[in-house]
Parts: structure tokens; sequence; C-alpha cells
């Protein structure tokens, strides 16, 4: 089949050749755009008086009915045509005869392929928010139940001082709504009309780029030609907001994994998203969390791929920058695929509370013990010292700090009082942490009804 850009050459493409430098095999994700594009194009080439009236409905026409066979199925690419710009144009020719020939005038695939994948990634941001607004949604519900259930803090991994459940779940809303404004913030910057760039240029036909921009709804022009038709930022910048929310669901499905371990016993996940070992039959394995923890590395490596890409490129175009889609493609497939799990788990999570509490007492509460003899005004580094001395002395009795008696509180200091007995309970001392932001009841019930509001729920 000849090609599009034959004139100059007398030899047939190898096939080697054609095969390595073909990209339909995965742009063809990108038709829906191209198609679209194309429109737009063709009525920015009537208005810029290239085309005539008739020409423009019939290539409209001819876009509209492949559109249509895309949606069917009935398209089949042609990997002599190395991509979806070339496939596209030349079913339009097939359909059109002669007159397809025009689709191409005063455009290059180099801003014509940039078009498409912004395109084509505001709309995969759109459906990602979504996501994770349903993600976040779940997190709330999940706050909203467990507001009286008391667990320790870890910091270290090792026990550290009690807080409600629904802080911790608060916790990752507010990484996950930072995940958002990263997307809503990528997506307000590489949301520009490219096309109108030509190859490397500018075009020398008048077309007017602001209507072109406002027919496929681009906020904004890109402001160079060069800029426009070697920049690919904009990918990056989308792959590291895909790396970083998988990074912090892959911190929550860690969580997770432990928790529903039998040696924490803090939370039951469903059964329909686990599976089992084949060897051994008290297994139930937390699959879902695993890969999405696991597929983490996908999402950096998508990243490190792309960004190695651009790395010492000369400007502008090169045919490099075709490596771009299938990065950007896994990693949009791969997060969407992580946040309908992780939703799932979240949705069918079952807590324990018995099992947190447990473990929310003895040494957990100490820091408080230290802080009590601040408050009676004692120094701190001193009370801590106490404090301190106060666990020793825990451990080689094998005792629990709930269990002393105020006499033995008085052996360590004259300042402990009936008060210090009245504080060991797990859900005194978190509801002190009253500071903006702590996790005291009212603090955290307020917090839950900022995240509400802010959700619409
Ligand atoms: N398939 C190409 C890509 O994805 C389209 C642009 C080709 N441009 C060119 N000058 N060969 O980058």
């Amino acid at each position: 089949m000849s090609k599009p850009w034959s004139g100059r050459f007398s030899e047939e493409t190898d096939e080697f050749v054609e095969e390595f430098t073909e990209s339909i095999s995965f742009d063809k994700e990108l038709a829906p755009e191209d198609i679209k594009q194309n429109i737009a194009h063709v009525k920015t080439l009537f208005k810029a008086g290239v085309i005539t009236e008739e020409e423009r409905d019939k290539l409209i026409e001819g876009l509209e009915s492949i559109r249509k066979e895309l949606k069917e199925g009935k398209v089949s690419w042609k990997r002599e045509l190395e991509d979806v710009h070339m496939n596209i144009e030349a079913l339009l020719t097939k359909k059109l005869g002669k007159v397809g020939g025009k689709l191409h005038t005063g455009r290059s695939r180099n801003d014509q392929v940039t078009t498409d994948e912004r395109l084509f990634l505001k709309k995969e941001i759109r459906e990602i928010l979504n996501l994770l607004k349903r993600l976040r949604v779940s997190l709330i519900k999940l706050a909203e139940s467990s507001l009286d259930i008391l667990l320790p803090a870890y910091t270290h991994l090792q026990r550290a001082q009690p807080i409600r459940l629904s802080h911790y779940f608060l916790a990752y809303r507010e990484m996950f709504l930072k995940d958002s404004e990263r997307f809503s913030d990528a997506y307000r910057r590489f949301d520009e009309l490219t096309l109108g760039s030509g190859a490397v240029a500018g075009v020398d036909f008048p077309l007017d780029r602001f209507f072109t921009a406002s027919e496929l709804g681009f906020n904004k022009l890109t402001r160079n030609s060069m800029y426009a038709t070697a920049d690919r930022d904009f990918i990056a910048e989308f792959l590291f907001c895909c790396a970083t929310a998988g990074m912090h669901l892959s911190r929550l499905s860690e969580d997770l994994i432990l928790w529903a371990s039998e040696e924490f016993n803090y939370v039951e996940l469903p059964d329909k998203l686990c599976t089992g070992s084949s060897i051994m039959p008290q297994k139930k394995n937390p699959d879902v969390l695993e890969l999405i923890r696991g597929k983490t590395g996908r999402l950096y490596g998508n990243l490190i791929n792309l960004l190695t890409l651009l790395k010492a490129l000369p400007m502008a175009y090169n045919r490099d920058l075709q490596e771009d889609k299938e990065p950007a493609f896994d990693s949009l497939r791969t997060l969407k695929g992580s946040l309908v799990g992780m939703i799932k788990v979240l949705e069918g999570l079952e807590v324990k509370p018995q099992s947190m509490r447990k473990n929310a007492g003895n040494f957990v509460l100490i820091t408080d013990v230290a802080n009590y003899l601040a408050q009676k005004g004692m120094p701190f580094r001193e009370a801590h010292e106490v404090a301190g001395k106060i666990v020793a002395y825990l451990i080689e009795k094998g005792k629990r700090l709930e269990d002393m008696s105020l006499e033995e509180f008085k052996a360590f200091s004259e300042l402990f009082d009936e008060g210090v007995l009245e504080l060991l309970k797990p859900e005194k001392i978190a509801d002190r942490r009253k500071t903006f932001g702590g996790t005291s009841k009212d603090e955290v019930l307020r917090i839950i009804e900022t995240a509400k509001r802010e959700e619409g729920i």
C-alpha cells in the first residue's frame, strides 16, 4: 500500500521497519479524539477559505460515518499505515475519493498527535477524578461509622498514642484529596490547543486557532509552535499524578494487609475480594490489596520511562516521542483498576473494634502521664523522665499502666493526684487532642462535617 508520504521514496518500506515503527497497535485508542479533532480542523479550514462548504460537509459526513463504524467495531486498522492519524485519513479518502486528501491541509501529525493526546488525557482525568471522589466518600463513610472506635496510632510501626479510627480514615481522605487537586492542576495547565502549530514552525494557512480551540473545548492556545510539538511535560505530569495516587493506594493497602493478618486482627476483608491457597487450606489472601501495592511499581516505571525518553531530546519533534503513549495508557488503566479495587475493599471492610481497643491502652497512654505532670508545673523533660521510669517499673512488674494505684504513682512524683487515674482511658486521652486537626471527638466530627460539605454529600 502506498504511504501518504511516499512521494520522495523509490523503495518499498522494509517489512521490519514497518513493524518496528508502527503505532497503530496502541494509538488506535486515540481514534475517537482523532475524529473529533479532524471535524474541528475541517471546520477551521472552511472558515479560513481553504475548502468549500460542500467539501466541508462531505468531509464531516465521512468522518461521522467512520465514527459510527468505529463504535460498531467495523474499522480494520492497517499496520502499513503506521498510526491512527494516517489510518483515519486513508479510511476517509477511501470513502470520499480525492477530497479526503484535503483533510491534512495546514496540519502535521506533530501538532495532530498532541492534540489527540491532550483531548484524551482530559477525558481520562475526568474519570480518575470521579473515582478518587468515590474513594474519598467511602473513607468519609468509614470515618462516620468509626468515631467511637479507639486504636493506637503507630509511629515506627510501634504503638504510639490513642486515636479515633475516624481520624485514620480521614488522614487518607486528605491524601486522596490532594491527589485530585494535583490532577486538576495538571489538567488546567495542559488544557491548551496545540493544533495550528504545524510540524514545528506554525502554519501558512490563515487558520483561526481560537475557533478550533473553542470547537474542541480547550481553554487556551499554546503560544509557541515548537513548544507545542516538542512538549510532553503534560504527560509526565499526568504520570507523576498517577504515581503519587498509586503510592497512597499502596500505603493504604499495606496497612490493611497488616491489619487483616492474625497478628493485628483489626479488620476482616470481604471474602469475595480474597483468594485461597492451593496448598494451605487456612489461607485467605488479600490479593487485591497486594496487587494494588505491587502495581505501584508500574506507575513509577512509566513516569521514569517518559522522563528518560524526554531527557536530552533535541528540539523539537522526534520520533522518540511516539513512545509516550504506552506508559500513559498503562498508567491510567492501572490507576483506574487500583482505585476500583480499593473502593470495593473499603465498601466491604469489616472493622474489629475490640482488637483495636485492646491495643490502645497501657503504654500508649504514657505520653499523657508525662503531659499531666507538665501541666502540674514540672518541666516536660523531667516529666518525660518520670514517665519513662514508670514504664520501666511496669515492665519489671509485668503490670499494665491502667492497674497502677495512686500510691504507686505518688512514689514517682508528689504531683500525681486522683486526676491521673481518671485520665487513663484511650477516649479521654484522644479527646485531649483538641488542637486544629487533632484526634479529639469534636475536632474529628468537625472535619467529617467539613469533608461531607466539600464532597457535596
Ligand atoms: N505516530 C506518531 C507519534 O505518535 C505521530 C507523529 C508522527 N510524526 C512524524 N513526523 N513522523 O509520535
